[in-house]
């Protein structure tokens, strides 16, 4: 099947259209910029403009940076706070006229390596992690996710992990990356004292920069990035937008 995925973050909306049977990416990478202004009504019309673009008019996913219930948004950390409670899902229905399942993007990548990535055919506890604007988390037991479980929120001595170690402070703060390194790898080792995963994928922009960042962190856990790199979030929610269609009896 082929599904439109788009992963909305917190400066760029980025969409493609996803092969489900394999993960793959089979149209070109369209990105626009996310607006400063992310209240429902400017980011309706960005993803209006993303369907426009691919003339499309079937199944769509869209990963979502906050945690999503029933197609609810459930947090506003990094969207405008009038989204709180919104049905999301609801919303891009009537602006696109295509069935839309909305997923929190770190769940949505998490799925991506699970079916098709590094966590494929992984037993035991996996923790996905998107690093990027924020940090965002993702946990499956022999393959089964836990959705929504916001672990870059955890205070580590008073500091959230994401204000510590996201992509964001590392540009705000001008940190060098060998200094932004020494604080993920505090953030990683806090899970790995928390969680005894036995393994971590981490996805989002941080995955791009694999070579340049991982040889650095000293961690007991086996450490990779996601196969589908920064295109995790959007593969994944055509996986969840497939899972969807396929519910709806026919
Ligand atoms: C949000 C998460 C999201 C992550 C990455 C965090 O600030 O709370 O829901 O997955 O950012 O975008």
């Amino acid at each position: 099947m082929v599904i439109l995925g788009i992963d909305i973050g917190g400066t760029g909306i980025k969409a493609s259209l996803v092969e489900t049977s394999t993960g793959n990416l089979i149209s070109d990478r369209y990105r626009i910029p996310a607006p400063d202004d992310t209240s429902p009504h400017k980011i309706l019309a960005r993803i209006h403009e993303v369907v426009k673009h691919f003339n499309w008019s079937g199944p769509i996913g869209v990963a979502l940076p906050e945690p999503v219930r029933n197609g609810v948004v459930m947090s506003t950390y990094n969207i405008d706070p009038s989204w709180l409670d919104a049905d999301a899902s609801t919303l891009f229905e009537e602006i696109t006229g295509c069935p839309v399942t909305v997923v929190n993007d770190a769940d949505a990548a998490g799925i991506a390596e699970i079916r098709f990535g590094e966590g494929r055919n992984h037993d035991g506890l996996v923790f996905v992690l998107t690093i990027g604007t924020g940090i965002g988390s993702a946990l499956f037991m022999n393959g089964v996710l836990v959705p929504n479980t916001e672990l870059g929120h955890i205070e580590i001595n008073g500091i959230s992990a994401h204000v510590r170690a996201s992509e964001r402070t590392r540009i705000e703060e001008g940190l060098k990356r060998s200094k932004w390194v020494k604080r993920l790898e505090l953030v990683l080792t806090t899970y790995e004292k928390l969680f005894h995963p036995d393994l971590f994928i981490i996805s989002g922009s941080l995955s791009k920069k694999a070579d340049k960042t991982f040889p650095y962190i000293n961690i007991k856990t086996p450490l990779v990035p996601a196969r589908f790199l920064n295109n995790a979030g959007i593969v994944g929610a055509a996986l969840c937008a497939e899972d969807q269609h396929n519910k709806i009896p026919a």
